[in-house]
């Protein structure tokens, strides 16, 4: 019986995520998952050697070199700017591809990406929120009606950066495409509207700038619903304490997962029943924690789910281009209301 192919991988982009990408892929190549590195493409590396080295790989010296070494999947994780051109490229020459979240920098950008695929399944955004355990176990709860009826949500997260960060494409209102609400609140919308399910309505906000002076906006408190669910969506870079916090607020029972990984602790999921209290003790004893984790894998786990597709019915899935479109016109929506640049 012929051997299986090793799916080939090329990465684009050797900063933080392309190398949390590239960890991902030597981790499941150690597993025994039948991939390769097959390249890296990232002129502005300083390190080339080293990286080459660690991930037992090689540079190329241009995108059409790694494009003629014909792989399997591109994977990309520059800024946003450069990234609406290099998905356009390796999309329309049928490539596979994984770009980073956001896809493009406006609901019109991410479509003439869309546009460029040339066949279904093609295109991938990496929205690896959805593969943290907290989260991930919450929204199959949600979808398995855990909770009864909901009556709404509180979707928070924030952090505070680093004073470097203006120096960097991140606060860059061209670059990155705007502020927070792209980036990172483009990941809570992602989480929202795979909630929702269908269409949230964006009812009321009000952004915040004025700390680093770039343009962008810096806190964004929004009102959102569907159906008689109410979310309430705030997301920050100017919280000095790392903060993630999603409240289910259920006619059964309420859900609460805490924290993300590193600075803002680990990600804890607990769920509490409605009138817990009545069975002894206080409401707070009777709170159940479903799972504690340093949420270290999230990237390895959305890699295997996107190659591999060993999914359950139930399983959280990674993000089509079809649902990262959606999200788009959801931002672009909320930028409306908020009165941002469109
Ligand atoms: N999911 C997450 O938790 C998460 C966190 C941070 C960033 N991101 C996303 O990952 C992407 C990259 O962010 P990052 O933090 O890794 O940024 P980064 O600045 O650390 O890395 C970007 C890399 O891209 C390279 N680059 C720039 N222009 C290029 C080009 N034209 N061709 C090839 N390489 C180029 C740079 O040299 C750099 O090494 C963005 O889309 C960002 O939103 C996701």
């Amino acid at each position: 019986m012929a051997r299986k192919k090793n799916i080939s991988v090329c990465v684009i982009g050797a900063g933080l995520i392309g190398k949390e990408r590239l960890m991902s892929l030597r981790q499941l190549i150690k597993k025994g998952r039948k991939v390769e590195i097959a390249g890296i493409f990232d002129p502005y590396a300083p390190n080339k050697d080293e990286i080459a080295k660690e991930f037992n790989t090689k540079f190329f010296d241009s995108l059409d070199a790694l494009f003629a070494g014909c792989p399997d999947w591109i994977f990309i994780a520059t800024p946003h700017d450069d990234a609406v051109e290099i998905a356009k490229k390796a999309l329309a020459k049928g490539f596979k591809v994984l770009v980073e979240k956001p896809l493009g920098r406006s609901y019109k950008e991410a479509k003439s990406v869309f546009d460029c695929t040339t066949k279904k399944n093609q295109l991938w955004v990496g929205f690896n929120y959805r593969f943290f355990d907290g989260i991930a176990a919450a929204l199959k709860d949600i979808r398995q009606k855990k909770f009864g009826d909901l009556i709404s949500l509180n979707i928070l997260m924030g952090h505070g950066g680093n004073p470097k960060d203006k120096l960097g494409w991140k606060l860059d209102p061209v670059k990155a495409g705007g502020g927070c609400l792209i980036d990172p609140g483009v990941h809570l919308l992602d989480i929202c509207q795979l909630i929702a399910k269908g269409k949230l309505e964006v009812m009321c906000g009000m952004p915040w700038k004025g700390f680093w002076k770039t343009g962008i906006e810096e806190e964004t408190n929004l009102l959102l619903r569907f159906g008689k669910t109410a979310i309430n969506f705030q997301v920050s870079i100017v919280k000095w304490a790392s903060t993630f916090r999603m409240e289910i607020n259920g006619t059964k029972k309420y859900g609460i997962v805490t924290g993300r990984n590193r600075s803002y602790g680990d990600q804890k999921y607990i769920i509490g029943e409605k009138w817990g209290w009545m069975k002894g003790g206080s409401q707070k004893d009777s709170e159940k924690e479903v799972l504690t984790s340093a949420n270290t894998d999230s990237f390895t786990k959305e890699i295997e789910a996107l190659l591999f597709g060993n999914q359950t019915k139930n399983s959280i899935k990674p993000c089509s281009g079809e649902e990262a479109l959606a999200v788009m016109e959801l931002l672009d929506r909320c930028r409306k209301i908020l009165k941002l640049p469109v």
